[in-house]
C-alpha cells in the first residue's frame, strides 16, 4: 500500500501548498509515483500544477459526497508519475455534506481504500478544523508540519495536535509524525533558537526535516502553473525540495531510485 502523508498546519501562508505540489513533484522525478489530494477549496495545489477546473471536471467534492462515485473517476494524471485529484469552490460546501453522514470522519479513507497505484499519496490539507481535516487525519498514515521561523506559525500546530489526541483516544489510531518542515527560511537568520527549541521540545530532536529556504521562484512558478523543477530546475528551491523528499523516503523507509529512471 502508498505511503500516505498529509501536510498540515492550521496556520495558512505557511507553505503547505507550495511543500504538497514540489515535495510530490521531486519524488514523481525520482521515480515514485504520486498521487496529490488536494482538499482545500482554494485549489492552489490544483492551480499551482496548471490544471484547469471546469463545471463538469469531477473533482475530490465529487468523490467525498457521493457514495457511488469511484475517486478513480476524479484522477487526473498532470505529469510523468504524477497524478491529482483536484478541487475547486465547490469543496467548501463539503464540511456540510459529510455532516449528515455515517461515518463522517472516515469518508475518505473509506473511498480511497483501493487507491494501491501509487507509491506516495499526498493530501494538501486547508488551515483548519473541521470534517475535512478529520478526514485527512483518519486516512494519512505520515504528517509533515510546515511551519515558518516566526513562533507564530507554531501557534497553528497546537490545534493539530489537540487533533490527533482526541482521534488517538476515539478511534485508536495515531498518524505518524514524520517533522516539522521549515520553510520560507531567511538564511541570513535561520530558524530562530527559540522555535528550534520549540520544535524539538514538541515533536524531539530528529524530527526537523530537511529546511526550505526563502525563495521568490517558488510563488512565480505557481503563478505559471509549474513545479519549480519545470520552472527553475537549478533554483535553491529546486535543490531544497529535492533535499526534502530524499529525507521523507529515508524516514519512510522507501528507496531511492535516480531521476528519469
Ligand atoms: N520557500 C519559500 N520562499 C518564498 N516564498 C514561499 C516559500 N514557500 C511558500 N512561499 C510563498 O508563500 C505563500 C504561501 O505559501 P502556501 O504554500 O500557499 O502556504 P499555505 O498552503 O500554507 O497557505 C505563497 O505565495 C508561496 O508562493
Ligand atoms: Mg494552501
Amino acid at each position: 500500500m502508498p505511503v500516505t502523508i498529509q501536510i498540515q498546519n492550521f496556520k495558512g501562508g505557511v507553505g503547505k501548498t507550495t511543500t504538497s505540489i514540489n515535495l510530490a513533484a521531486s519524488l514523481a522525478g525520482k521515480g515514485k509515483k504520486v498521487l496529490v489530494v488536494d482538499l482545500d477549496h482554494q485549489g492552489n495545489t490544483t492551480k499551482g500544477l496548471g490544471y484547469a477546473v471546469k463545471d463538469t471536471t469531477p473533482t475530490i467534492f465529487h468523490v467525498l459526497k457521493d457514495i457511488d462515485f469511484d475517486f478513480i473517476g476524479a484522477v487526473a494524471t498532470v505529469r510523468e508519475n504524477l497524478d491529482l485529484i483536484p478541487s475547486d469552490s465547490r469543496t467548501a460546501g463539503l464540511e456540510d455534506i459529510l455532516h449528515s453522514m455515517p461515518r463522517r470522519e472516515e469518508m475518505l479513507k473509506i473511498k480511497l481504500a483501493g487507491a494501491s497505484d501509487w507509491d506516495v499519496i499526498i493530501l494538501d490539507c486547508p488551515p483548519a478544523h473541521g470534517l475535512i481535516h478529520l478526514n485527512a487525519l483518519l486516512f494519512a498514515e505520515y504528517i509533515i508540519f510546515p511551519v515558518t521561523p516566526e513562533v507564530w506559525s507554531y501557534d497553528g500546530l497546537e490545534g493539530v495536535l489537540g487533533s490527533i489526541k482526541r482521534m488517538q483516544k476515539y478511534f485508536n489510531y495515531k498518524p505518524t509524525i514524520l517533522g516539522a518542515l521549515p520553510t520560507i527560511v531567511d538564511e541570513r537568520y535561520s530558524l530562530t533558537d527559540q522555535v528550534r527549541d520549540l520544535l524539538e521540545q514538541t515533536f524531539g530532536k530528529d524530527k526537523l526535516l530537511t529546511p526550505i529556504r526563502t525563495d521568490a521562484k517558488l510563488k512565480n512558478s505557481q503563478k505559471k502553473g509549474q513545479t519549480i523543477f519545470e520552472f527553475a530546475p537549478r533554483s535553491r528551491a529546486a535543490e531544497d525540495y529535492d533535499r526534502l523528499a530524499d529525507d521523507v523516503l529515508r524516514r519512510v523507509g522507501l528507496k531511492k531510485k535516480a531521476r528519469g529512471k
